[in-house]
Protein backbone atom coordinates (compact mmCIF):
# COMPACT_ATOMS: atom_id res chain seq x y z
CA UNK A 1 0.00 0.00 0.00
CA UNK A 2 0.94 3.54 -0.58
CA UNK A 3 1.32 5.98 2.01
CA UNK A 4 -0.14 9.24 0.57
CA UNK A 5 -0.45 11.24 4.22
CA UNK A 6 2.25 10.78 6.55
CA UNK A 7 1.34 12.14 9.55
CA UNK A 8 4.73 12.35 11.31
CA UNK A 9 5.19 13.16 15.37
CA UNK A 10 3.29 16.57 15.48
CA UNK A 11 2.40 18.63 17.76
CA UNK A 12 0.38 22.50 17.10
CA UNK A 13 0.53 24.50 20.32
CA UNK A 14 -1.38 27.73 21.04
CA UNK A 15 0.33 29.77 23.61
CA UNK A 16 1.01 26.96 26.40
CA UNK A 17 -2.03 24.36 24.68
CA UNK A 18 -0.89 21.44 23.03
CA UNK A 19 -4.08 20.98 20.81
CA UNK A 20 -2.23 18.29 18.87
CA UNK A 21 0.89 16.84 20.62
CA UNK A 22 3.17 14.38 18.71
CA UNK A 23 0.82 12.70 16.77
CA UNK A 24 1.47 10.08 14.17
CA UNK A 25 -0.57 8.36 11.46
CA UNK A 26 -0.36 7.20 8.17
CA UNK A 27 -3.01 7.26 5.22
CA UNK A 28 -2.80 4.84 2.55
CA UNK A 29 -4.11 5.16 -1.05
CA UNK A 30 -7.98 3.78 -1.62
CA UNK A 31 -8.44 3.96 1.76
CA UNK A 32 -11.18 5.51 4.07
CA UNK A 33 -9.35 6.38 7.06
CA UNK A 34 -11.23 8.05 9.74
CA UNK A 35 -10.20 10.33 13.15
CA UNK A 36 -12.26 10.43 15.99
CA UNK A 37 -12.01 11.73 19.37
CA UNK A 38 -14.02 14.08 21.99
CA UNK A 39 -14.96 17.39 21.34
CA UNK A 40 -11.56 19.18 21.71
CA UNK A 41 -9.53 16.08 21.20
CA UNK A 42 -7.54 18.33 18.36
CA UNK A 43 -9.18 16.40 15.47
CA UNK A 44 -9.70 19.98 13.40
CA UNK A 45 -6.65 21.03 14.44
CA UNK A 46 -4.70 18.28 12.73
CA UNK A 47 -6.60 19.32 9.43
CA UNK A 48 -5.36 22.82 9.73
CA UNK A 49 -1.95 21.73 10.31
CA UNK A 50 -2.36 19.29 7.03
CA UNK A 51 -4.33 22.32 4.92
CA UNK A 52 -1.37 25.13 5.78
CA UNK A 53 -4.00 26.92 7.95
CA UNK A 54 -1.46 26.21 11.44
CA UNK A 55 2.37 25.20 10.89
CA UNK A 56 3.08 22.23 13.68
CA UNK A 57 5.67 23.33 15.96
CA UNK A 58 7.56 20.46 15.74
CA UNK A 59 7.36 16.93 13.48
CA UNK A 60 6.50 16.52 9.20
CA UNK A 61 3.55 16.26 7.46
CA UNK A 62 4.52 14.37 4.17
CA UNK A 63 2.10 13.95 0.65
CA UNK A 64 3.03 11.41 -1.40
CA UNK A 65 6.49 11.29 0.48
CA UNK A 66 6.77 15.21 0.04
CA UNK A 67 6.94 17.77 3.11
CA UNK A 68 4.08 19.67 2.95
CA UNK A 69 4.69 21.99 6.27
CA UNK A 70 5.55 25.51 5.31
CA UNK A 71 3.81 25.41 1.90
CA UNK A 72 1.18 28.08 1.48
CA UNK A 73 -2.82 26.46 1.94
CA UNK A 74 -3.41 27.51 -1.81
CA UNK A 75 -0.02 25.24 -3.07
CA UNK A 76 -1.58 22.28 -1.07
CA UNK A 77 -4.84 22.58 -2.53
CA UNK A 78 -3.18 22.45 -5.54
CA UNK A 79 -1.21 19.61 -4.70
CA UNK A 80 -4.63 17.45 -4.49
CA UNK A 81 -5.76 18.10 -0.74
CA UNK A 82 -9.23 19.52 -0.27
CA UNK A 83 -11.28 19.29 2.81
CA UNK A 84 -14.79 20.33 3.88
CA UNK A 85 -15.63 22.21 7.23
CA UNK A 86 -17.65 21.60 10.52
CA UNK A 87 -20.15 23.74 9.58
CA UNK A 88 -21.44 23.89 6.33
CA UNK A 89 -20.42 26.96 3.79
CA UNK A 90 -22.68 26.91 0.37
CA UNK A 91 -23.81 29.65 -1.43
CA UNK A 92 -26.93 29.16 -0.10
CA UNK A 93 -29.33 31.20 -2.52
CA UNK A 94 -27.74 29.80 -5.16
CA UNK A 95 -28.84 26.81 -7.40
CA UNK A 96 -26.42 23.38 -6.85
CA UNK A 97 -25.11 24.18 -10.30
CA UNK A 98 -24.38 27.59 -9.71
CA UNK A 99 -22.59 26.38 -6.03
CA UNK A 100 -19.84 23.95 -7.89
CA UNK A 101 -19.60 26.22 -11.12
CA UNK A 102 -18.20 28.92 -8.60
CA UNK A 103 -15.72 26.08 -7.20
CA UNK A 104 -14.81 25.45 -10.88
CA UNK A 105 -14.09 28.95 -11.56
CA UNK A 106 -11.49 29.26 -8.12
CA UNK A 107 -9.95 26.53 -9.24
CA UNK A 108 -9.08 27.72 -12.56
CA UNK A 109 -7.78 30.76 -10.84
CA UNK A 110 -5.28 27.93 -9.09
CA UNK A 111 -4.53 27.40 -12.56
CA UNK A 112 -5.81 23.87 -11.81
CA UNK A 113 -6.88 23.03 -15.43
CA UNK A 114 -3.93 22.12 -17.66
CA UNK A 115 -3.07 23.56 -20.54
CA UNK A 116 -4.01 20.44 -22.79
CA UNK A 117 -7.53 20.31 -20.88
CA UNK A 118 -8.67 24.06 -21.32
CA UNK A 119 -10.47 25.04 -23.97
CA UNK A 120 -10.02 21.82 -26.04
CA UNK A 121 -12.14 21.38 -29.24
CA UNK A 122 -14.96 20.31 -27.27
CA UNK A 123 -15.83 23.80 -26.12
CA UNK A 124 -15.44 27.20 -27.64
CA UNK A 125 -16.17 28.96 -24.36
CA UNK A 126 -14.86 28.75 -21.35
CA UNK A 127 -17.63 28.95 -19.52
CA UNK A 128 -18.89 25.92 -21.42
CA UNK A 129 -16.15 23.95 -20.57
CA UNK A 130 -17.20 24.92 -16.75
CA UNK A 131 -20.78 24.54 -17.27
CA UNK A 132 -19.87 20.70 -18.70
CA UNK A 133 -17.53 19.29 -16.25
CA UNK A 134 -20.25 20.96 -13.66
CA UNK A 135 -22.98 18.82 -14.61
CA UNK A 136 -19.88 15.78 -14.97
CA UNK A 137 -19.28 16.03 -11.17
CA UNK A 138 -22.71 16.22 -10.27
CA UNK A 139 -23.51 13.23 -12.47
CA UNK A 140 -20.91 11.32 -10.58
CA UNK A 141 -22.22 11.94 -7.57
CA UNK A 142 -25.68 11.75 -8.04
CA UNK A 143 -26.89 15.63 -7.47
CA UNK A 144 -27.58 16.08 -10.93
CA UNK A 145 -31.36 16.13 -10.72
CA UNK A 146 -31.25 18.65 -7.98
CA UNK A 147 -29.28 21.18 -10.18
CA UNK A 148 -31.32 23.94 -10.50
CA UNK A 149 -32.66 24.08 -7.12
CA UNK A 150 -31.73 26.46 -4.54
CA UNK A 151 -29.01 25.03 -2.25
CA UNK A 152 -30.78 26.31 1.28
CA UNK A 153 -33.44 24.10 -0.25
CA UNK A 154 -32.02 21.02 0.02
CA UNK A 155 -32.25 19.09 2.76
CA UNK A 156 -29.80 19.10 4.89
CA UNK A 157 -28.23 15.63 4.21
CA UNK A 158 -28.18 16.90 0.34
CA UNK A 159 -26.47 20.51 1.57
CA UNK A 160 -23.83 17.83 3.11
CA UNK A 161 -23.49 16.18 -0.33
CA UNK A 162 -23.32 19.29 -2.28
CA UNK A 163 -20.10 20.63 -0.26
CA UNK A 164 -18.67 17.62 -0.26
CA UNK A 165 -19.18 17.54 -4.50
CA UNK A 166 -17.77 21.38 -4.38
CA UNK A 167 -14.45 19.65 -2.66
CA UNK A 168 -14.19 17.63 -5.46
CA UNK A 169 -14.46 19.94 -8.02
CA UNK A 170 -10.65 20.66 -7.21
CA UNK A 171 -10.00 17.21 -8.15
CA UNK A 172 -8.37 16.20 -4.89
CA UNK A 173 -6.47 12.99 -4.53
CA UNK A 174 -7.32 13.25 -0.81
CA UNK A 175 -10.56 14.27 0.49
CA UNK A 176 -10.65 15.60 4.17
CA UNK A 177 -14.13 15.61 5.56
CA UNK A 178 -14.73 17.22 9.04
CA UNK A 179 -17.51 16.27 10.87
CA UNK A 180 -19.66 15.39 8.06
CA UNK A 181 -22.40 13.73 9.50
CA UNK A 182 -22.82 16.68 12.08
CA UNK A 183 -26.36 17.28 12.76
CA UNK A 184 -27.79 14.13 10.46
CA UNK A 185 -30.24 12.00 11.97
CA UNK A 186 -29.92 8.65 11.66
CA UNK A 187 -31.25 7.79 7.77
CA UNK A 188 -29.04 11.15 6.57
CA UNK A 189 -26.37 9.17 8.38
CA UNK A 190 -26.75 6.27 6.33
CA UNK A 191 -27.01 8.13 2.82
CA UNK A 192 -24.12 9.95 4.01
CA UNK A 193 -21.78 6.86 4.30
CA UNK A 194 -23.33 5.62 0.92
CA UNK A 195 -22.38 8.40 -0.84
CA UNK A 196 -18.87 8.87 0.72
CA UNK A 197 -18.17 4.88 -0.21
CA UNK A 198 -18.74 5.82 -3.54
CA UNK A 199 -16.56 8.65 -3.89
CA UNK A 200 -14.12 6.40 -2.92
CA UNK A 201 -14.51 3.36 -5.17
CA UNK A 202 -16.14 5.19 -7.91
CA UNK A 203 -13.53 8.15 -8.23
CA UNK A 204 -10.94 6.18 -6.67
CA UNK A 205 -10.56 9.18 -4.11
CA UNK A 206 -8.90 8.70 -1.01
CA UNK A 207 -10.66 9.80 2.47
CA UNK A 208 -9.86 10.99 5.54
CA UNK A 209 -12.80 11.91 7.71
CA UNK A 210 -13.14 13.29 11.17
CA UNK A 211 -16.23 12.43 13.34
CA UNK A 212 -17.31 13.08 17.00
CA UNK A 213 -19.73 10.75 16.88
CA UNK A 214 -18.65 7.32 16.40
CA UNK A 215 -21.77 5.54 14.10
CA UNK A 216 -20.51 6.97 10.70
CA UNK A 217 -17.06 6.17 11.03
CA UNK A 218 -17.32 2.89 12.49
CA UNK A 219 -19.65 1.55 8.96
CA UNK A 220 -17.27 3.20 6.26
CA UNK A 221 -13.59 3.32 7.55
CA UNK A 222 -11.28 0.61 7.24
CA UNK A 223 -8.38 2.00 9.92
CA UNK A 224 -9.68 4.30 12.85
CA UNK A 225 -7.00 7.01 14.82
CA UNK A 226 -8.56 8.09 18.06
CA UNK A 227 -7.58 11.47 19.55
CA UNK A 228 -7.96 12.80 23.31
CA UNK A 229 -6.35 15.97 24.85
CA UNK A 230 -4.33 16.19 21.69
CA UNK A 231 -2.67 12.79 22.38
CA UNK A 232 -3.53 9.87 20.07
CA UNK A 233 -4.41 7.02 22.29
CA UNK A 234 -5.53 3.98 19.86
CA UNK A 235 -5.70 3.17 16.41
CA UNK A 236 -6.67 -0.16 14.62
CA UNK A 237 -9.86 -1.43 12.44
CA UNK A 238 -13.15 -0.38 13.93
CA UNK A 239 -14.06 -3.77 15.90
CA UNK A 240 -10.83 -3.39 17.88
CA UNK A 241 -11.77 0.81 18.25
CA UNK A 242 -14.91 -0.15 19.87
CA UNK A 243 -13.78 -2.26 22.11
CA UNK A 244 -10.45 -0.22 23.18
CA UNK A 245 -10.69 0.50 26.79
CA UNK A 246 -8.89 3.93 27.01
CA UNK A 247 -11.38 4.87 23.91
CA UNK A 248 -14.65 3.85 26.25
CA UNK A 249 -13.02 5.40 28.86
CA UNK A 250 -12.45 9.04 26.33
CA UNK A 251 -16.04 8.27 25.27
CA UNK A 252 -17.41 7.81 28.63
CA UNK A 253 -15.78 10.82 30.40
CA UNK A 254 -17.17 12.96 27.41
CA UNK A 255 -20.43 11.86 28.03
CA UNK A 256 -20.41 12.59 31.93
CA UNK A 257 -19.39 15.91 30.93
CA UNK A 258 -22.18 16.36 28.80
CA UNK A 259 -24.81 15.69 31.51
CA UNK A 260 -23.46 17.65 33.73
N1 LIG B 1 -6.99 29.03 16.97
C1 LIG B 1 -6.97 28.52 18.21
N2 LIG B 1 -6.50 29.23 19.26
C2 LIG B 1 -6.46 28.74 20.50
N3 LIG B 1 -6.90 27.50 20.82
C3 LIG B 1 -7.41 26.75 19.84
C4 LIG B 1 -7.47 27.20 18.48
N4 LIG B 1 -8.03 26.23 17.73
C5 LIG B 1 -8.28 25.20 18.56
N5 LIG B 1 -7.91 25.50 19.82
C6 LIG B 1 -8.00 24.62 20.99
O1 LIG B 1 -7.35 23.42 20.68
C7 LIG B 1 -8.04 22.30 21.21
C8 LIG B 1 -8.42 21.36 20.07
O2 LIG B 1 -9.43 21.96 19.28
P1 LIG B 1 -9.98 21.29 17.95
O3 LIG B 1 -8.85 20.87 17.12
O4 LIG B 1 -10.95 22.21 17.36
O5 LIG B 1 -10.72 19.99 18.56
P2 LIG B 1 -11.76 19.00 17.87
O6 LIG B 1 -11.87 19.32 16.43
O7 LIG B 1 -11.24 17.63 18.15
O8 LIG B 1 -13.07 19.21 18.60
C9 LIG B 1 -9.23 22.85 21.96
O9 LIG B 1 -8.87 22.97 23.31
C10 LIG B 1 -9.44 24.22 21.33
O10 LIG B 1 -10.04 25.09 22.23
MG1 LIG C 1 -13.47 19.89 15.26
Amino acid sequence: MKPVLEFANVTVSFGGLKAVNDVSFTVYEGQIFGLIGPNGAGKTTAFNAITGFYKPDKGDILFYGESIVGKPTWWISRKGISRTFQNIRLFKNLTVLDNVRIALHQTARYGLFDAAARLTPRFATREEEVLSVSAELLQSVGLYDEKDKIASQLPYGKQRELEIARALALKPKLLLLDEPAAGMNPTETRELAKYIKEIRDRLGITVFVIEHHMDLVMTICEEIAVMDFGVKIAQGKPEDIKNDPRVIAAYLGQEVEESA
